[in-house]
């Protein structure tokens, strides 16, 4: 197939004249993104043998190998992308402030912010299961030229000029956006070169699997417990059947291949959510929009909230357009 033998490389030169502002820095930043993606790689796969190789004497003298992955993938991706200073500001689920991108000549020329959870699903990484990257990249609104300030992270997701994931899954793949629809590559390890595998990606208009930590349905709004008996009744062409695997990037990305919705909702242990708006949210509604699909907080565009803080939760509901909008119509009516 021809798709299959274009590489992310070739392609993202190829469409670099249809970015929103074709300066090549774009390009770069998801060039950069693609390498750290590949080192992440590498470290997930060989998690599982830490232990081993400590054993064997084989660990080095940093005691690299028994870093926390989740504090490595923030540090490979902050410092991939300073060492190119393609970036003008870096904010992470890591880190409690963002971090200015100087140049060397403390220049601040560049134009782009990245936000991003570096290691999405930490959880799962001592069972052998699939984690994820998720970025978001903005054009700063402070003038280029001086150091960027906290407003540049706070912009709506409408604002987005790119965004994507990375899943460390049984392949390793890059999916992202940058707002011409969704573009899936799979990275060949034994070569490192990422090749389009998933070209166009797109959510069905509807699904029949749902994703939702059943185990808090207790404390769930009573909008989502509807809609979760919704789902579980035996009318129309249901019941749907139900998948979670707990790391935010799986579950949207099984999602999107075979059409469902993944919800977040607040709850009484956690009314504002849990997940985070820059870093987890706004992403996954662009990739899901540019896909066809929807994503919402349960009354509105998750896109259009104007953000507080940079670590700010909110509940979100992301998916195939028609389950996320009925959803919300459930949401609605038990609110009044
Ligand atoms: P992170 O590992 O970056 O902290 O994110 C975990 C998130 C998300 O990936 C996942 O969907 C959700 O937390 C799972 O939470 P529960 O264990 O509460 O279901
Ligand atoms: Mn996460
Ligand atoms: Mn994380």
């Amino acid at each position: 197939m021809e798709e299959s033998s274009k590489t992310l490389g070739e392609f993202i030169i190829e469409n670099q004249k249809a970015f929103q502002y074709s300066s090549g820095e774009l390009s770069r930043i998801i060039n950069s993104i693609r390498l750290a993606a590949k080192v992440v790689s590498y470290k997930v796969n060989k998690a599982g043998l830490v232990d081993i190789t400590g054993a064997a004497g084989e660990t080095n003298i940093q005691g690299e190998d028994q870093q926390k992955l989740d504090v490595y993938a923030n540090e490979i991706f902050i410092q991939t992308l300073k060492n190119r200073e393609i970036v003008c500001g870096i904010a992470s689920e890591e880190n409690d402030e963002f971090i200015t991108v100087e140049g060397k000549d403390k220049g601040h020329k560049n134009k782009y912010v990245v936000l991003m959870d570096p290691l999405d699903g930490s959880s799962n990484i001592d069972v052998n299961v699939s984690v994820g990257t998720v970025f978001s990249v903005y054009r700063r609104i402070t003038p280029v030229g001086t150091p960027v300030t906290l407003e540049d992270f706070l912009q709506p997701g409408t604002m987005q000029v790119a965004a994507g994931y990375v899943i460390y899954g049984t392949s390793t793949m890059l999916v992202y956006t940058t707002g011409h629809g969704v573009n899936g590559f799979t990275l060949n390890p034994a070569i490192g070169t990422f090749y389009l595998s998933h070209p166009d990606m797109k959510f069905s208009k509807d699904g029949n699997i749902y994703s939702i930590n059943e185990g808090n349905y207790i404390q769930f709004p009573q909008g989502v417990k509807d809609y979760i008996k919704y789902c579980q009744s035996e009318e129309g062409d249901r019941p749907y059947t139900s998948r979670y695997i707990g790391s935010l990037v799986s579950d949207i990305h099984r999602n999107m291949i075979k059409g469902g919705i993944y919800i977040y909702p607040t709850s009484s242990k956690a009314p504002k959510g849990k997940l985070r708006l820059l870093y987890e949210c706004n992403p996954m509604a662009f990739i899901a929009e540019q896909a066809g699909g929807k994503a919402s907080d349960g009354f509105g565009r998750i896109m259009e909230i104007k953000p507080k803080e940079l670590h700010e939760r909110v509940p979100f509901f992301c998916g195939s357009y028609n389950m996320v909008a009925k959803a919300e119509e459930f949401m609605l009516k038990a609110s009044k």
